[in-house]
């Protein structure tokens, strides 16, 4: 399965007017079904948290965008993580309550292609982040 940068371009358009609410949402959804993940962002106010929402999902969309930077920000990137202390479980949990929320917002245009654009991009930067995360961890 691959994915369609377009599709993940277009849907972040979609949602640019309303960022603040789609974080929001986002949280809810995931704080709700895996309450032990809101500890990890005790110490971040919900302005921030809902920054740091947008920017990763503009992370995901501009590294797929130049491959050649790809593998540099994900390292880093899971080194930060691994000092957050995320889990290689919860990397699922992340990603259903992203399609989820994007469901809801989206509603019809949230289109199998476009989901499976984002199921496959998520894939892609999470296995890349959990293998960083790995060899950080030793
Ligand atoms: C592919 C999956 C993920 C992506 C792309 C991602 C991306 C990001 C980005 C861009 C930030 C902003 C701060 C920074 O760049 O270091 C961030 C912060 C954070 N992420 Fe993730 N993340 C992912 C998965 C996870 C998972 C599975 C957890 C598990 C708990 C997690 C926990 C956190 C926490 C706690 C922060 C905020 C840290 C702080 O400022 O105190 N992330 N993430």
């Amino acid at each position: 399965m691959s994915f369609q940068l377009p599709l993940l371009e277009q849907s972040l358009d979609q949602i640019q007017a309303r960022q603040d609410e789609f974080a929001a949402q986002f949280y809810a959804t995931l704080f709700a079904k895996h309450p032990e993940i809101k500890p990890y962002f005790a110490k971040v106010d919900m302005a921030k948290q809902q920054q740091m929402l947008i920017s990763a999902l503009i992370l995901i969309v501009r590294s797929l965008e130049k491959p050649q930077l790809l593998s540099g920000t994900i390292k880093s990137l899971a080194e930060r993580h691994r000092r957050y202390g995320a889990m290689t479980e919860q990397f699922p949990y992340i990603g259903e309550a992203l399609f989820s929320t994007f469901a809801e917002f989206l509603g019809a245009d949230w289109t199998t292609e476009m989901q499976q654009s984002w199921r496959s991009a998520y894939d892609v930067i999470s296995e890349k982040m959990i293998n960083g995360l790995q060899q950080v961890a030793v």
